[in-house]
Order: structure tokens, then C-alpha cells, then sequence
């Protein structure tokens, strides 16, 4: 094959896995070591066939999860839209690294045109943004600004002979916290984790009493973060309840709206979970989560400062790179990331942006939320499911009534069941040592028929079950 009919049959490959992603079982399931057989991954490789390439790539798709499929309500990404997936293979096509404008113009200037497009949207001012690897990522290197902000010498001395820090998360925050805490020398005794209501907030008497402990013991309480959409329950901190102990402690107030964050599209959905997010010092969103562009798609978001992010990370010679001499006319991305290499990953999300718009995300956003609560609906009308918390944003978490006692290994049992027959995949979790499965609809082709289909085989299952026990 030349390097022509190699695009035309990748073209044809992708358009009939694309066409057949909705239909037939979301899984074709194999035991690990089954698929180990089937794949045959040490059979040796035959240098320049073309046949073989793609005998390897029909075989990768035969195997994997159909993430696009209505019955993969497991992860916070579905398959992703059709405008990021295009941007992707321009991406990889062009193969720039974005950390410098003379590597990487155009998208360069989509990045840069991007972060003005989201501080507007947020109502930062005089902000400044990054892409990064991800939320966890995102959360990290705000807990760095955060850290080299509230005691500037660290950034040369280390953390060695200074006041001891202190950051505070809910209870229900990301795992991505305690590994920056980890990464960044806090330490994990120092992420203090507030209790959190009824509800999944954080609790901010409790979080105020954490801080006042923290400061009588001599320590510095230098980073809160907020959660907008906890992973599990989908709870949110109420920003606006943390903005005064913000003013009278001093600390930097971060937002993770990885999962959540997206609600900031919509009006009505910003009035009911984000209020007091434009005066925050930082907020990371995905865009890979919720909205569909393509694994991976993180914004972080400064709010009233310019240079935060360069200051704490830049480091060493990078002169080699770096056009310093041009930052007049436009500053390299670079310096401001924690990565040498840094992936384009601004084209999908540009093209994303372009093709739906504010309006057509929002409304995706709030169709999720719709289909949640029909769900919730679903399971309060079922005598054979329960809720074990209370719904409050996007994510349900349920599971089949059976005695408390049987109910942990009976509900994975279920989930497994229904996975490795290809039926569906959804999440589970533990919440206070209850394993719940995990519903977050976010198919933007998803509608009720889909839910009643789920909930229909979960039932007639679980039923199954019961009987063989
Ligand atoms: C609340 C929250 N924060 C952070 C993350 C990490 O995001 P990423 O997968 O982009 O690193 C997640 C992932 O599920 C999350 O739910």
C-alpha cells in the first residue's frame, strides 16, 4: 500500500467502526488470559506490510470497550465528538509540541484565544490559563502556585526549616489531592479532609475549626480546594460559603470542576451549583469529561493574576527553547508548564468550541442532567433498587435491595455479571463502606429509552441472581 491507500482504508476502518458503535454489545469479553490468546501480541512482526498493520488495528477495535455505545455509563468520557476526533488527526498528522509559537503557531494562538474565551466565560479577570494532562494534573500545579504564593522562598529553599502547610479538601475530594499533597512535599498528615452534609459539601464550620487548629499549631493554611462535582456522589462545595474564610484566612481558593465544572456553560446550572466561582484563584475543567472532546482535554484557570503559573514552575535553563527575546509580540506556552513537550491538544477543543458552541455544550450539560433525574425517578419507583445517597448533580448512586449483610458482594457480583456478559458497564463505588454502581449518563446521544433498557436488563438480572443464590 502506498501512503494513499493507507488514508483510504484507515478512512473506511474508521467510518465502519464509527457506524457500529451503538449497535450490538458494548464489549465482546474476554479473561484477560483469553484475550491474551486471541491477540497473539508476541507474534513477530512483519516490517512494512501494511496488511499486518492493519490486521493489528482491526483486532484492537474488535476487543475494546465501544465507549460510545448507550449501555457504557461506567466513566466520566463517553466516545467523543466528531470535531475533536477530526482535530485529533490533524494533531497527529502536523505532530508540533505547543510549548513554543515558532514549533507550534496556530495552535498556540487557538490555546491562547481559548483561555481568553474561558476566563470570559468564568469571569476571571486579568487571569491567565494552561492546558494540561488532566485534572489531576491541573490540581496539582495549582496547589504549587498556591504553595510558592503563600511562602515565595520555597521555591529555593524547599520546604526545609518553613512553616508547616496546611491544605484543605472535603471529604469526598478527588484522590488527585492527596497525590499532589504527596508529589509537593505537604505531606498527607497535612491535607486535612473536612467532613462534608447531607448533601457531599464540605462543611465549612468544620473546615473553619480545621483551619483555626492548623494556625494555633503554628502552621500556615495556604490552599483550600473546592470540589464542583465530587467523583462519587457528584456533591458540590458551595464556593461562595468558602469566598469570606478565604478573605479573613488568606489562602488560595482552588475549584476542581473536572466533572462538574461543566455546569458553568449553562445559566441556569451556574445559578444552582457555581455561585461565587468568578471570585475564586483557580479553576481546572475538562473538556474530555462531559463534553466530549477526545482523552485528554484539561483547562487550569488563574483568576487576578498573570504570572502565577510561570513563576512557580519556570526553572532552569530553557533557553535553548524559549524565545524570551520575543515575548513582546507572544509569550511561548513553555514556560508556564509543568512539561517540556507539551501535546496539542487546543485544535480539538478549538474545533469543539467552533462547531457546537456555548449553546449547543450547555444544552448536552443539561440533558444530562435531565436523563439523571429520570433515572432517580426509575430507581424511587423500583421495589427492587434503592438510592444509597441523595441525587444532587449529575451522578446516581444506587444499588439492588438485598439484606445489608449480602449486599457488597451481591451488587459487584451483579455489576461484573453485567459487564462480562457485554450488557453494560456501570461504575461502582464505596460510599461509607456501601458499594454503590455509579450512573453518570453523559451519551450525548442518550435518551429515556436507553435508561428504561439499562435498568430493565439491571433488574431482570439482579432477579437472576437472587434465584441462582
Ligand atoms: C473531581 C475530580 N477531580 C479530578 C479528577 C481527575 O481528572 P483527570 O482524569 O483529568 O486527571 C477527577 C476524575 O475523575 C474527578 O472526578
Amino acid at each position: 500500500m502506498n501512503d494513499q491507500q493507507v488514508f483510504a482504508h484507515l478512512l473506511k476502518v474508521i467510518d465502519e467502526y464509527c457506524t457500529g458503535q451503538r449497535d450490538g454489545q458494548f464489549l465482546d469479553y474476554h479473561s484477560p488470559a483469553g484475550l491474551r490468546g486471541i491477540l497473539g501480541l508476541e507474534q513477530p512482526g512483519k516490517p512494512g506490510d501494511w496488511q499486518e498493520i492493519f490486521a493489528w488495528v482491526e483486532k484492537y477495535l474488535a476487543y475494546s470497550v465501544k465507549t460510545n455505545h448507550p449501555m457504557f455509563v461506567n466513566r466520566m468520557w463517553v466516545g467523543a465528538n466528531l470535531p475533536a476526533i477530526v482535530g485529533e488527526i490533524i494533531t497527529a498528522i502536523t505532530n508540533a509540541s505547543a510549548c513554543t509559537f515558532e514549533s507550534a503557531p496556530v495552535s498556540t494562538l487557538m490555546e491562547k484565544y481559548m483561555f481568553q474565551e474561558m476566563l470570559d466565560l468564568v469571569g476571571f479577570k486579568d487571569g491567565e490559563g494552561q492546558m494540561t494532562t488532566g485534572s489531576s494534573n491541573a490540581n496539582m500545579i495549582a496547589m504549587m502556585a498556591a504553595r510558592n504564593f503563600a511562602d515565595r522562598p520555597i521555591k529555593s529553599s524547599g520546604l526545609f526549616g518553613r512553616r508547616r502547610l496546611f491544605a484543605f479538601v472535603g471529604a469526598d475530594a478527588h484522590y488527585s489531592m492527596d497525590r499532589a499533597a504527596n508529589i509537593l512535599g505537604i505531606g498527607l498528615n497535612q491535607l486535612i479532609k473536612v467532613s462534608v452534609d447531607q448533601q457531599g459539601a464540605m462543611l465549612t464550620t468544620e473546615l473553619e475549626r480545621a483551619i483555626n487548629r492548623a494556625v494555633q499549631g503554628g502552621g500556615l493554611p495556604f490552599f483550600v480546594a473546592a470540589t464542583a462535582g465530587t467523583t462519587v456522589r457528584g456533591g458540590y462545595d458551595r464556593i461562595d460559603a468558602l469566598l469570606p474564610l478565604r478573605d479573613t484566612y488568606g489562602f488560595w481558593l482552588h475549584v476542581d470542576g473536572a466533572w462538574g465544572g461543566s455546569a458553568v456553560l449553562s445559566g441556569s446550572l451556574r445559578q444552582q451549583y457555581l455561585q461565587g466561582l468568578e471570585d475564586a484563584d483557580s479553576f481546572t475543567w475538562d473538556f474530555h469529561k462531559m463534553l466530549g472532546s477526545t482523552l485528554m482535554c484539561n483547562i487550569l484557570l488563574i483568576n487576578k493574576r498573570r504570572q502565577a503559573l510561570a513563576t512557580a514552575l519556570s526553572a532552569g535553563d530553557g533557553s535553548y527553547l524559549f524565545r524570551s527575546e520575543n515575548t513582546a509580540e507572544i509569550e511561548d506556552l513553555g514556560p508556564a508548564s509543568l512539561q517540556c513537550g507539551r501535546r496539542v491538544d487546543s485544535l480539538k477543543w478549538f474545533l469543539d468550541w467552533k462547531f457546537y458552541g456555548r449553546e449547543g455544550l450547555a444544552a448536552r450539560v443539561e440533558k444530562s442532567l435531565e436523563l439523571c433525574v429520570y433515572a432517580e425517578e426509575i430507581v424511587n419507583r423500583s421495589v427492587e433498587l434503592e438510592l444509597v445517597v441523595p441525587r444532587t448533580s449529575f451522578n446516581l448512586c444506587f444499588r439492588f435491595k438485598v439484606p445489608e449483610e449480602e449486599s457488597n458482594a451481591f451488587n459487584l457480583a451483579l455489576r461484573t455479571r453485567l459487564y462480562e456478559e457485554g450488557t453494560t458497564l456501570v461504575g461502582v463505588a464505596y460510599i461509607k463502606g456501601k458499594l454503590v454502581m455509579r450512573l453518570l449518563v453523559l451519551n450525548p446521544a442518550a435518551e429515556r429509552a436507553d435508561l428504561d433498557m439499562f435498568f430493565r436488563n439491571l433488574i431482570a438480572k439482579g432477579r437472576e441472581l437472587r434465584q441462582e443464590a
